[in-house]
């Protein structure tokens, strides 16, 4: 997309953490800003929030794993801003534990929200932003969890990477279309979920969350800088994450190398 002003985005789990830090900024560069989410309270406090900056605000109370539920959500866009041109598909939910210790149910849930969610944002947007024709954007927010498996995250760390993929095929099914894509993929922003996470670990690991941690809105001016460059990946930070993704290729080269080598 060349410019945001006067267009439209729609962000799902839009009422705090990334959600709300991708709304604000995209507020900021003039668009008409939907956002949706499961919470009531967070979405009036939301609402406040953005209507400082621009009365081109809707709420919506929409629960991104019901197909029908977002149906009617694109519905009530259509009627309240016409097109839609950035879909933010960004809701999502932790959990995570070891593999044979994270229940089945959790399993479910994590898939349900964090892979399913965005693949119904995906079905019920995608057509209308194509047949629209205008320059329109999809941003997967996926997570550094989706790119290089660390620590124990079973359940949210395996539907990421699903997530992580499904955005790189859609990305090869839009190549030559008015549809751009881009995957998100932070390690550690400051938002409520990292702010619960730090009350159940030690101080000192608590600290080294807060070194790492970015804001939210900044993550929403990387985003915007992407969506105008038409970058797929967007990564948050470089500092840990750099040394992760380094390892984890060369791991992957040395086992090409190994099985391949490079004078065969
Ligand atoms: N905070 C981080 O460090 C971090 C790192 C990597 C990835 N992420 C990802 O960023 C996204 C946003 O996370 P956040 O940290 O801002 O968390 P957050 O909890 O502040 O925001 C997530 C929002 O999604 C909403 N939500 C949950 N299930 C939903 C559903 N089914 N339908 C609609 N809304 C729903 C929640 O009510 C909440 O408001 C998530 O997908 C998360 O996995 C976050």
């Amino acid at each position: 997309m060349e410019t945001l002003a006067g267009k439209t985005a729609f962000i799902t789990g839009g009422s705090t953490g990334i959600g709300l830090g991708m709304a604000t900024t995209f507020a900021r560069h003039d668009m008409n800003v939907v956002i949706t989410d499961i919470r009531d309270d967070a979405l009036t406090s939301a609402e406040q929030h953005l209507r400082q900056i621009t009365e081109r605000v809707l709420t919506l109370n929409v629960d991104s794993t019901d197909l029908d539920a977002l149906a009617s959500a694109a519905k009530a866009v259509e009627r309240t801003f016409g097109p839609l041109h950035l879909l933010c598909n960004n809701a999502g939910v932790t959990g995570g534990a070891k593999v044979l210790d994270t229940p089945e149910e959790r399993w479910r849930m994590t898939h349900e929200v964090n892979f399913w969610g965005p693949h119904n944002g995906i079905k019920v947007f995608l057509p209308g932003m194509l047949e629209h024709g205008e320059d329109a954007h999809i941003v997967n927010t996926a997570s550094f969890s989706g790119i290089h498996g660390h620590g124990h995250q079973s359940g949210y760390g395996t539907s990421k990477f699903a997530l992580v993929g499904l955005s790189e095929f859609l990305r090869n099914d839009l190549a030559d279309t008015n549809v751009g894509v881009s995957v998100l993929c932070p390690h550690v922003v400051d938002t409520p979920i990292i702010k619960a996470l730090k009350t159940r670990v030690s101080e000192n690991v608590a600290q080294m969350i807060d070194a790492m941690a970015v804001a939210a809105e900044t993550v929403g001016s990387q985003v915007v800088r992407a969506i105008l460059a038409n970058e797929f990946y967007v990564f948050c930070d470089g500092t840990q994450t750099r040394k992760m993704l380094e390892d984890r290729c060369q791991d992957m080269m040395a086992a090409m190398d190994r099985q391949f080598p490079k004078s065969q």
